[in-house]
């Protein structure tokens, strides 16, 4: 091969490696262009390998030549890595490549939790930690216990303010916690300290706050001097373990007829900061703890002197208390089987807005 030969040699591979160089669409596929190209064994490394074959006088330029087409392919070779390196593509090859199938998961608890059923742990375990036993109570319920017990005789118009889902068997479906008020009076006697979580019904239209299925905690404290004192610090401190936080709270006047003296207990809405939202209803306060000091009467359908004893009670809105805790917007998401509500056992403290 003479010198004007190898000049169109190298122009041609050179046109060629430019083309390949800049087709090269990961790490790999340039790596063997490299070696192909000018590796020892590749078509620039036997070309200067055939150097000696040329007129003696010709063999310093051909040397040259060949140099001058390497040094500009190294250029271009390390354009085209730096560009690769930085590519989805190699990047996704490289996790690829870094996956290994042997190696041991991690530890992690599978599965999630309803919110609902989160923050009823959370409402257990503190209860638990100041000495309240969590009780439970039939689903379907007897009018006595839901009504009359509680000082709601048939003809009482409060009945009315619990729309009821009535049974074929003459039975209901319970409209509140509160029929586990007088279950425990009657299981345990006083003194007692009791919490009843659990589902409720009512016949009554759904809208973002409101469901017709939707869980309550009862609570229950009867002992020698309870007082409204005792109450307003319970209730105080469970909005502030469940929130980490004092939570902005509102006591009014509430009329039930097995509580005397009754409240209202609302919460600044969470989800507008007290603003005023479709949640609340522009209002800025959700109704979610009413509570009062239990009815002389409903102490006598317990078998509990009222003289002796006095005791305070109270209705957690648990499905609200939920919403608030972790920003639902709607009630509605709870029962909808919607999994973004799930609550990961990593997360159960983080609030994520969701129901629009
Ligand atoms: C009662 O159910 C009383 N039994 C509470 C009570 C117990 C008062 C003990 C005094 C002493 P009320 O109907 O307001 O009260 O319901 C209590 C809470 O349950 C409400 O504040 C609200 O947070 C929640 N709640 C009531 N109706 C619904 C509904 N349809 N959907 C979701 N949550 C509801």
């Amino acid at each position: 091969m003479n010198l004007r030969e190898l000049e169109a040699k190298l122009e041609n591979l050179d046109t060629q490696a430019r083309t390949r160089i800049a087709e090269a669409r990961t790490l790999d596929q340039l790596r063997g262009l490299v070696s192909r190209l000018v590796g020892r064994k590749g078509e620039l490394g036997r070309l200067i390998a055939a150097i000696p074959q040329y007129a003696p006088q010709d063999r310093k330029e051909a040397g040259q030549l060949i140099n001058a087409v390497k040094t500009r392919l190294a250029e271009l070779f390390a354009e085209a890595e730096s560009r690769l390196k930085s590519s989805d593509v190699e990047a996704e090859r490289r996790a690829g490549e870094a996956f290994d199938p042997t190696t041991p998961v991690p530890a992690r608890q599978l599965g999630s939790v309803h919110p609902v059923t989160a923050v009823q742990w959370e409402v257990e375990d503190l209860f638990e930690r100041l000495g309240f036993a969590v009780v439970t109570g039939p689903e379907m319920e007897t009018e006595y216990y839901n009504f009359e017990a509680l000082n709601i005789p048939e003809w009482h118009p409060a009945r009315d303010m619990q729309d009821t889902f009535w049974l074929t068997n003459g039975m209901l479906l319970r409209t509140h916690t509160s029929p586990c008020q007088v279950r425990a009076m009657e299981r345990f006697g006083p003194p007692l300290r009791v919490i009843a979580p659990g589902r409720c019904f009512r016949y009554e239209t759904v809208d973002a706050s409101h469901e017709n299925t939707f869980h309550q905690v009862e609570g229950l404290m009867i002992d020698r001097d309870i007082s409204v004192a005792n109450l307003i610090a319970i209730m105080k401190l469970l909005l502030r373990e469940i929130f980490r936080q004092d939570v902005r709270i509102r006591l009014r006047p509430g009329y039930f007829p097995f509580v005397e003296p009754g409240f209202e207990l609302d919460m600044s809405c969470r989800i507008c900061d007290g603003r005023g939202c479709q949640t609340c209803k522009q209002s800025g306060w959700i109704e979610i703890l009413p509570c009062g000091m239990v009815h002389p009467n409903v102490l006598r359908f317990g078998g509990i002197d009222p003289h002796e004893y006095t005791g305070f009670a109270f209705g957690l809105g648990l499905t609200r208390l939920a919403m608030m805790k972790y920003g639902v917007r709607d009630i509605r998401v709870f029962n909808s089987g919607d999994i973004r509500a799930l609550v990961s056992p990593e997360k159960l403290t983080g609030p994520a807005i969701i129901g629009d």
